[in-house]
């Protein structure tokens, strides 16, 4: 990798293989997300995307190539060094956002007991601050059954941000949400990223979302990579990506600044 590359690249896949039981997941996987972006991993049901993230964030070792976060190949660390690593990204899992035996609370102050010394007073001023943060102030009291869908996944990315990460990893956090809470855990997303110069990594089956924050999109079909902008991606020629998002209803929205290349991508197709 030249210094540019190592300075803007946080994370990157160099040939990964990994196979669950029979089924071959990655084959030679190379993808990169880069510093202070936002990047959604697409692609059908199976076909990775969690898996991915489980890679990233170390819970999932693959069984060849290279994981590079934050400037280290992670395939190389023991146990002990990812658990030190881990407290650089933060994770929002695709089931069981919250435990349900604990509070609001409890759940957003774990990671800082598993991974500071704060004390019991900068536990709690960093629990509300958060809270606060995602628009869920005074509920530290209440248990996860206590909240809707919504709240619980904003609580719980209150959880994923709390040790101040640089990278975070989404898994499908707009699942099963009616479309203002949708809006919401967006825009919520992009003003991480905005304010805090968060490289945001996200799994979502939801199209309109994504071409809205996205500005990198991984595709991920066969067990690789289709990586570009969102108007590289709609101006796509490859027919699995153009099958996938026909098959979502994708209309061409208004890509904004998300989509700096939009216009070179797509100036070659008539
Ligand atoms: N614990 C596991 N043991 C064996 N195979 C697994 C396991 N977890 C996932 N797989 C397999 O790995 C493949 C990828 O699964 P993954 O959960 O990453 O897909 P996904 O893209 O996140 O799907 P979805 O959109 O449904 O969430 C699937 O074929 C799945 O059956
Ligand atoms: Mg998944």
């Amino acid at each position: 990798m030249s210094s540019h590359d190592a300075e803007d690249i946080r994370v990157a896949l160099e040939g990964v293989h990994l196979a669950r039981g029979e089924r071959k997941v990655f084959r030679s996987l190379q993808c990169r997300f880069l510093r202070g972006q936002i990047t959604v991993v697409l692609g059908g049901s199976g076909g990775g995307k969690s898996t991915l993230l489980r890679v990233i964030g170390g819970l999932l070792r693959p069984d060849g190539g290279q994981v590079w976060v934050a400037g280290q190949d992670i395939t190389r660390l023991s146990e002990r060094q990812l658990f030190g690593m881990r407290d650089r990204i933060g994770m929002l899992f695709q089931e069981g956002a919250l435990l349900d035996s604990m509070t609001v609370f409890e759940n957003v102050a774990l990671p800082l007991r598993e991974h500071t010394k704060l004390s019991e007073h900068d536990i709690a001023a960093e629990v509300s601050r958060r809270l606060d943060a995602v628009g869920l102030p005074g509920t530290a009291g209440l248990y996860p059954r206590e909240l809707s869908g919504g709240m619980v996944r904003r609580a719980a990315l209150a959880r994923a941000i709390v040790t101040d990460p640089e990278i975070v990893l989404c898994d499908e956090p707009f699942s099963g949400l009616d479309p203002v809470n949708v809006r919401r855990i967006e825009a919520l997303l992009c003003e991480l990223n905005e304010r805090l110069g968060l490289t945001l990594i996200v799994t979502s089956h939801h199209l309109a979302s994504t071409l809205r924050m996205a500005h990198q999109i991984v595709f991920l079909v066969d067990g690789e990579a289709v990586c570009g902008s969102p108007g590289q991606l709609l101006a796509s020629e490859d027919e699995r990506v153009a099958a996938f998002l026909a098959a979502e209803g994708a209309a061409v929205p208004d890509l904004g600044d998300r989509a700096p290349d939009a216009t070179a991508a797509s100036s070659g197709t008539p």
